[in-house]
């Protein structure tokens, strides 16, 4: 198994070091000790900043704003919204891609539920069991839908599929986390609104979900476990059919869609990552309970563009991890998010986020997405 290792990079001299106290930002860059390590020269600068939407490299988002509060942060787009709504203004055939990772249990990032969570009191909000002897966030329990909730979580996936179906141009790809749980559900309802399903890309990751003995007799059935312990990740893979008759090659050249982009030259896109829970400067730069982490997210956004271009869409931002990760590998992304408290956490994280730089050996196993475990 590699070693993930995580580091600064100076903006000022380009020095690349990893930090000897994980959770707090370093004061001055360790090579040139400049205090504005973290920042680009002022010619330079280009996050944090409001823009207008007639700035040169952010014209292709010229329009996607609507009256909707936001900012640009370098060439991409935050917005406070609701996504279905600003799903239904969008034009048709505009956006490439979407990658994002969704209230999977729809209820749990519901104002009342966010409270409850706030509070450590019930909703659907619950402790993992611990193991080691840390305490552990509080993770969504989706085993505790009901099906009148299950129906309800059906309908949302079919409207938002339907919407995407909409926005999406031919060809284009949705990357939609979900888990072991709730996947199939998910899913069927995503076909039904007219998307294609084109398989799993699986993140593998070891969360505290599932394995656990029945409950209130765990002394009773040593032995047992409920569900088996969760060590994958699967997100979705679908895509807005082709015009009839279209081939891919067709449609890259008329839509700049219809497939991905390849790690490198020698090597396809590979249906697995391994993958790590999110590393504590991540949480500390962005405190949101659904946080994934860049060493994921950069090889997945940078598999969704085929050629390289286009316009990506997080529609459930959260704290902007997609948007951080296209930032990062200099591509346009617009992220969404309702509850304005995350909104707001994504407009500083995001610069932050996409500056951790990874050590040249771990990004080029990254980016090769090798199985090497
Ligand atoms: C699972 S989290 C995504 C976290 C993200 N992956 C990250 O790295 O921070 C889902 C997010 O979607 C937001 N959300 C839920 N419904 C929404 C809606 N209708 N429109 C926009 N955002 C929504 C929630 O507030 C939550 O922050």
């Amino acid at each position: 198994m590699k070693l993930k290792l995580w580091g600064y990079c100076c903006e000022r001299c380009g020095h690349d070091w990893m930090p000897r106290e994980q959770e707090q930002e370093p004061k001055v860059c360790p090579k040139c000790k400049s205090p504005y390590w973290d920042s680009p020269r002022r010619t330079l600068r280009d996050t944090s900043t409001i823009y207008k939407m007639d700035h040169n490299h952010l014209k292709d988002l010229d329009g996607l704003q609507f009256n909707y509060p936001f900012q640009a942060i370098g060439q991409s787009l935050v917005l406070h919204a609701d996504s279905f709504e600003w799903l239904k203004k969008v034009p048709r055939n505009t956006i490439h891609a979407i990658v994002t990772d969704p209230p999977y249990g729809v209820k749990e990032y519901e104002p009342e539920q966010i409270s409850k969570r706030n509070a450590g009191n019930g909703g659907v909000w619950r402790i993992p069991p611990s193991f080691d002897g840390s305490t552990r966030a509080p993770l969504p329990r989706f085993t505790a839908l009901t099906d009148k909730e299950r129906t309800l979580l059906a309908a949302f996936f079919r409207e938002f599929g339907e919407l995407c179906v909409g926005a999406l141009r031919p060809g284009g790809h949705i990357l939609i986390a979900s888990n072991a749980f709730l996947s199939q559900l998910v899913f069927s309802a995503l076909v039904s609104s007219g998307l294609e399903f084109r398989g799993q890309l699986i993140r593998l990751v070891r969360t505290f979900r599932g394995g656990d003995r029945p409950k209130n007799a765990e002394e009773e059935f040593p032995d047992v476990c409920s569900l088996p312990r969760s060590c994958y990740e699967p997100w979705g893979i679908f895509r807005k059919p082709l015009p009839r008759g279209m081939t891919i090659s067709e449609c890259l050249r008329k839509y700049e869609t219809g497939a991905f982009r390849r790690p490198n030259r020698e090597q396809p896109l590979a249906d697995v990552i391994p993958s790590e829970r999110t590393p504590q400067i991540e949480k500390a730069i962005a405190n949101h309970p659904s946080i994934k982490p860049q060493s994921f997210m950069r090889p997945v956004v940078h598999s969704v563009l085929p050629l390289g271009k286009g316009i990506i869409v997080d529609p459930f931002m959260g704290s902007g991890s997609t948007i951080a990760a296209a930032q990062a590998l200099g591509l346009q992304c617009v992220g969404i998010e309702r509850h304005e408290e995350y909104y707001q956490l994504s407009k500083r994280a995001i610069p932050q986020l996409a500056r951790l730089a990874i050590s040249r050996d771990i990004e080029i196993d990254v980016t090769q997405l090798s199985l090497d475990l």
